[in-house]
Order: C-alpha cells, then sequence, then structure tokens
C-alpha cells in the first residue's frame, strides 16, 4: 500500500532559483537561506521518497485569465520547466507518476473534491524552486512528482478549512493505491509577502510564526483563520499560505517537528521551511 511518510513546507520565490542557477548561492546575501536547506538535503537523501505529491501555485505560466481552476492535478508523464520571460530554468524535466495521478484524481474525485486534469502543462517557480531548495542541483530529479496546482492567483481562493480538507481526501487516495510507494506531499509558497501596491514588501514575522506553531499543533483552528487575515497580515500574496494546509490535512493530527527554519529576507519573501513526520 501507498503511505505518506512525511510533509515538507518551504517558500518559492524565483530569485532562489536565479541565485542556484547563475552559482550565487555562497554570496553573504543567500548563504542563510540555502544554509537552511542543508538539514533537509541530508534527510531526504536517507528517506528518499518514490514519488512527491508538490502542492504549489502556477504564476501565470500553464493557466491566464482564459481558465482558472481552483485545485488542478498534473497527469502526465512528464512536465518542463515553464519559461517566465528568461527563458526556462536550467533544471531537469520534472518526471511525473500518471498511474498514481489517475487513481488520486478517481478517489478525491469521489470524495466530492472538484479536480481538474491537466494531461500537459510546464511548470514554473512554484514547483521548481521547492524541488530546488530540497534536492540541489542533480542531473535528474530523484524521485517522481505529482503536481497539484492550486489557484491563489486570482480571487477567489480556495479557504483554508477547505484546502485541509483536501489533504484529509489526499491521504485517503494514497493508502487506496496497491503498490508500496513511500509518498511524500509538499506544501510551498508563502509566507508573508506582498509584490504590489502601497504595502509591497510587507513582512510579519511574529504572525508568519504564530502561524508555524499553528499548522504544527492546531491546525483544525488554523485552518478556519478566514483569506482577509491573511491579506491583512500576510500580504497579498501570504494567501500562498492556505497550500501548507493541503499538506498539514494529509498528516496525523499530531506530527514530530523534525526541522523548521524561518529567515527574512528572500527577495520580497519571509522563507519558512519545515519538515514533519506522522508522531510515532
Ligand atoms: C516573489 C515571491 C513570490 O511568491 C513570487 O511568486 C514571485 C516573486 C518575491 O519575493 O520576489
Ligand atoms: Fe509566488
Amino acid at each position: 500500500m501507498a503511505r505518506i511518510k512525511a510533509g515538507v513546507a518551504t517558500s518559492h520565490v524565483p530569485a532562489i532559483g536565479a541565485a542556484l542557477d547563475n552559482g550565487k548561492s555562497g554570496e553573504p546575501y543567500w548563504k542563510p537561506v540555502f544554509d537552511g536547506y542543508d538539514f533537509a538535503k541530508r534527510w531526504i537523501n536517507e528517506r528518499k521518497p518514490d514519488v512527491v505529491i508538490l502542492v504549489y501555485n502556477d504564476h501565470a505560466s500553464a493557466f491566464s485569465l482564459d481558465i482558472v481552476p481552483t485545485f488542478a492535478i498534473g497527469c502526465a508523464e512528464s512536465f518542463r520547466p515553464a519559461d517566465e520571460g528568461w527563458g526556462p530554468r536550467p533544471v531537469p524535466v520534472v518526471e511525473g507518476h500518471p498511474e498514481l495521478a489517475a487513481h488520486l484524481a478517481q478517489s478525491v474525485i469521489q470524495q466530492d473534491f472538484d479536480l481538474t486534469i491537466i494531461n500537459k502543462m510546464d511548470v514554473d517557480h512554484g514547483l521548481t524552486v521547492p524541488l530546488s531548495l530540497m534536492f540541489g542541483q542533480p542531473q535528474a530529479w530523484p524521485c517522481k512528482v505529482i503536481p497539484l496546482a492550486v489557484n491563489v492567483v486570482l480571487y477567489p481562493p480556495p479557504s483554508g478549512r477547505r484546502c485541509f480538507e483536501l489533504g484529509k481526501a489526499l491521504r485517503r487516495a494514497v493508502e487506496s493505491f496497491d503498490e508500496d510507494l513511500n509518498v511524500h506531499i509538499w506544501g510551498t509558497g508563502g509566507m508573508s509577502h506582498q509584490l504590489q501596491g502601497p504595502r509591497a514588501g510587507l513582512i510579519n514575522r511574529e504572525w508568519d510564526n504564530r502561524w508555524l506553531d499553528r499548522m504544527i499543533e492546531d491546525p483544525e483552528s488554523l485552518s478556519r483563520v478566514p483569506h482577509i487575515e491573511y491579506v491583512r497580515e500576510a500580504g497579498s500574496e501570504g494567501i500562498e499560505l492556505v497550500m501548507w494546509l493541503i499538506m498539514r490535512g494529509a498528516l496525523d493530527p499530531k506530527v514530530e517537528v523534525l526541522h523548521r527554519f524561518y529567515h527574512v529576507p528572500a527577495s520580497n519573501t519571509a522563507v519558512g521551511h519545515v519538515i514533519l513526520e506522522n508522531a510515532r
């Protein structure tokens, strides 16, 4: 039987990808960011997932105003890095797991969650930057990846509540897949940041860290926090954090924190990174 063995949360920022791709990760500005992922690289090398369900958001790369799916699952054999304006990132093509993805789609849809099925798409920094942070710069990504795209770019995004419940449905779906697979689920994006308007540059360390505490200890009540609090306290792009609740919903109520990291700034964003396993 397939099992969700761990949950990972990490921010994404295109400049992190650019720093790595251009050999700048050792520079004083970037070194503290990448140092925060040293533990993760050792840990994941030992725990080797077969498949990562990577919850992320597309930033108008695969989707546009023409089509805005709330939740979309990538069922393709592979996904190419998207061209976000400077050419595609020089990172490996992302290999999917069509059989498990199709099973997740069937199971989750039959649990009354509508997922859009995507059989062809490119993946942007929302997905490739977390892979780079966790795996560094390998010739090929060491596991299969199922992209699960969430709309947090165009109003209305899904509620934290719905995201948390989707995580629970995904767990049931994984556990009903016959093959023995070590599955990890990652929630990405966040933490506080605002890229536009008079409040551009907003960071809220206190709120972020309180949010992390609650995500770990009491996700059920955290999932009821309304959108407007994210926007007010964590900035307009802080809403990306609802994606971490999908990851959290797929784990037990009680979790063990293997690693926790928080750093400001990376570009315009507060970087948060957590590794969780179900408590023994
Ligand atoms: C930045 C952060 C994001 O989440 C994003 O999608 C683009 C840019 C930033 O901090 O620069
Ligand atoms: Fe983003």
